[in-house]
């Protein structure tokens, strides 16, 4: 963020890419050291910016601090895919969201797939994952895909329940998310137990849930999760003065595809202010919870001797815009909601630093190798962050050359309708929907805005233009919305063969049901509306 424009950083890329053409590759750890363990922790919806100033003021974030302290944060961290499942299977597979074509939480990778654990484990490494994995296809509920496969259907309806919070239990409680407690003590046993006495090196994931919001009771079993529930004890933590009260457009000034989002996540009613700052303070509790969870790896790996032999690497499948942009949850290419957190420490890595570069989850796979001194494959999409981390700062590259100057994100799930891309290089955000010409794109200028509010594509055609042109050059985006909207016509024509008879009734007792049961006949009317498109369409197709 701090150097000036795409420019300035293609030009920096040049002259890198020169000065380290005669540079040999080096390893992650010199030959004659053994190789590190690893321990990885990924939670679920933590917004990146809390592990670092101005953020870091709204709430008590000790492990993360500690981290930081110990080891290097990463600045400019962004998710390939700011959802569940298609982010995780950029981060277990290395490889973009168009290249895994994970499109939505029900698609993701084929469970025989090998990610990097398995490689590591076929080199020798111990390996054990405990707790939400979330990266293979199959599973998240039947409301959740058939909201993606429609998204293109012209109706609008609401989907969540709304945004709420929930206070539970006394000020000593501070076991609230008991799931992720029991996973995490199973992680702290397998350290205890097992892993002290590994003669061969390991390598131990661990997932959480937290702080992912809750399923909303009173919205029934069906909905999706919009409760944020916490206790007394970790509503301590939070710093109530320090939270922004997020500024809002109006409803008719937002952008088409935001007002789509907001609606479906049932965020366009009235909101007082004072319960946008309490959503956000549970939020941040609930990140306080599972900064506490961190705290116990990091405690057991102290206990059994292990610290100074493991690299913890901490991060998130994405964030939470915790009423942003008036919205929950994420989806979104706005900061809250795709900006994760990304910590590593251990021996070799530098304590105390902060790193601008933009990077992504598809890097994690080619920095597990790296560890493990495996031959990192040059058709990954991600970069080994080994080259950032090190204690050394000497001339290093890697053999594919040096990391690009831009990070890719792409969206293509339910609560948004249309296909999302999203490029973070130097102080600019650059956002481009479906075939890039029929919506509207978005410029946010983040050092003078950090808020994305004003939307410069228009004041800066020139920027838009080149940004648009990179990102054409990494993928042939209109290309991949058109896939897409094929893909979710297909399978939401299955899936309705499959009904029967039953699909009028199963379709209008989704998630959506309250507004549907409104006026069955208009919504069954928009979709066979949207499925005769597609006949029309593909009867031009046969006919050329
Ligand atoms: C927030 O982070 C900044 C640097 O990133 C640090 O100087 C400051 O002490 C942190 N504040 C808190 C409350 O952790
Ligand atoms: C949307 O929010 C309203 C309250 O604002 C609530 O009554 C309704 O049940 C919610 N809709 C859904 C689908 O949950
Ligand atoms: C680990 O090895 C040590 C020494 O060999 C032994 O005393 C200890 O019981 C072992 N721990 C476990 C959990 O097996
Ligand atoms: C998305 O939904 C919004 C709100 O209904 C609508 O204005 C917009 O045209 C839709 N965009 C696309 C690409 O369908
Ligand atoms: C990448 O290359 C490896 C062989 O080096 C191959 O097995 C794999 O299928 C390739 N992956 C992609 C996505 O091209
Ligand atoms: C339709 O619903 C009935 C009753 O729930 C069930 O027995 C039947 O198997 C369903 N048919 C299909 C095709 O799913």
């Amino acid at each position: 963020m701090r150097d000036g424009g795409p420019l300035g950083r293609a030009g920096l890329a040049l002259l890198l890419m020169a000065a380290g053409a005669g540079a040999r590759p080096r390893p992650a750890a010199p030959e004659d050291q053994p190789r590190r363990n690893v321990v990885l922790v990924a939670c679920d919806s933590l917004d990146g910016r809390l592990t670092f100033f101005p953020g870091n003021q709204t709430v008590d974030l000790p492990s993360i601090n500690f981290m930081k302290r110990h080891g290097t944060v990463f600045l400019n961290a962004y998710t390939n895919s700011p959802i569940c499942c298609p982010s995780r299977a950029a981060m277990w597979s290395g490889l973009f969201t168009h290249l895994t074509e994970s499109w939505n939480n029900f698609k993701g990778l084929d469970p025989d797939y090998v990610t990097w654990m398995d490689l590591m484990e076929k080199h020798g490494y111990r390996a054990q994952k405990f707790g939400k994995l979330d990266f293979t296809s199959g599973h998240h509920s039947v409301s959740n895909r058939v909201e993606a496969w429609t998204r293109d259907v012209n109706f609008l309806l609401r989907q969540e329940g709304r945004p709420m919070v929930k206070l539970t239990g006394h000020r000593k409680q501070f076991r609230v998310m008991e799931k992720d407690w029991q996973t995490t003590d199973k992680a702290i046993n397998w350290i205890k137990e097992e892993a002290v006495n590994f003669t061969q090196p390991f390598v131990l994931y661990l997932g959480l849930n937290l702080p992912h919001p809750y399923p909303s009771p009173y919205a029934g079993e069906n909905f999706g999760s919009s409760t944020f529930l916490t206790s007394p004890y970790w509503l301590e933590k939070v710093n109530y003065e320090a939270i922004k009260i997020p500024k809002w457009p109006s409803l008719s000034e937002m952008h088409p595809v935001d007002y789509y989002s907001s609606y479906t996540k049932n965020c366009t009613g009235e909101f007082t202010k004072e319960e946008v700052r309490n959503i956000r303070a549970f939020y941040y509790a609930m990140c306080a919870e599972t900064d506490a969870m961190l705290g116990e790896i990091i405690s057991a790996l102290r206990d059994t001797g292990l610290l100074g032999k493991t690299i913890i690497i901490f991060t998130a499948d994405h964030g939470e815009l915790a009423m942003e942009h008036r919205q929950f949850y994420k989806m979104s290419m706005y900061e809250g909601s795709s900006h994760v957190p990304l910590l590593v420490m251990g021996p070799g890595v530098r304590e105390q630093q902060q790193v601008p570069n933009v990077v992504s989850l598809v890097d994690i796979y080619p920095t597990m190798l790296d560890i493990a001194r495996i031959p990192v494959p040059q058709n990954l999409s991600g970069y080994s962050l080994i080259p950032l981390l090190h204690e050394k700062s000497e001339n290093e590259a890697s053999p594919r050359g040096p990391r690009p100057s831009w990070v890719l994100s792409e969206f293509h799930g339910c609560n948004v309708n249309s296909s999302v891309y999203m490029l973070r290089t130097g102080k600019w955000k650059y956002i481009t929907y479906s075939d890039g010409s029929s919506v509207l794109p978005q410029l946010f200028d983040l050092t003078a805005d950090p808020d994305e509010l004003t939307n410069v594509a228009i004041k800066f055609p020139v920027t838009a233009y080149s940004l648009d042109k990179l990102l054409h050059s990494i993928v042939n985006y209109p290309k991949v919305s058109s896939s897409v909207q094929e893909y979710n016509k297909q399978q939401f024509i299955s899936w309705k063969q499959s009904l029967g008879q039953n699909y009028s009734n199963v379709i209008a007792n989704l998630r959506w049901h309250q507004d549907w049961l409104k006026d069955r006949k208009k919504y069954e009317n928009a979709i066979d509306k949207w499925l005769g498109d597609v006949d029309a369409l593909l009867g031009i197709h046969y006919r050329c």
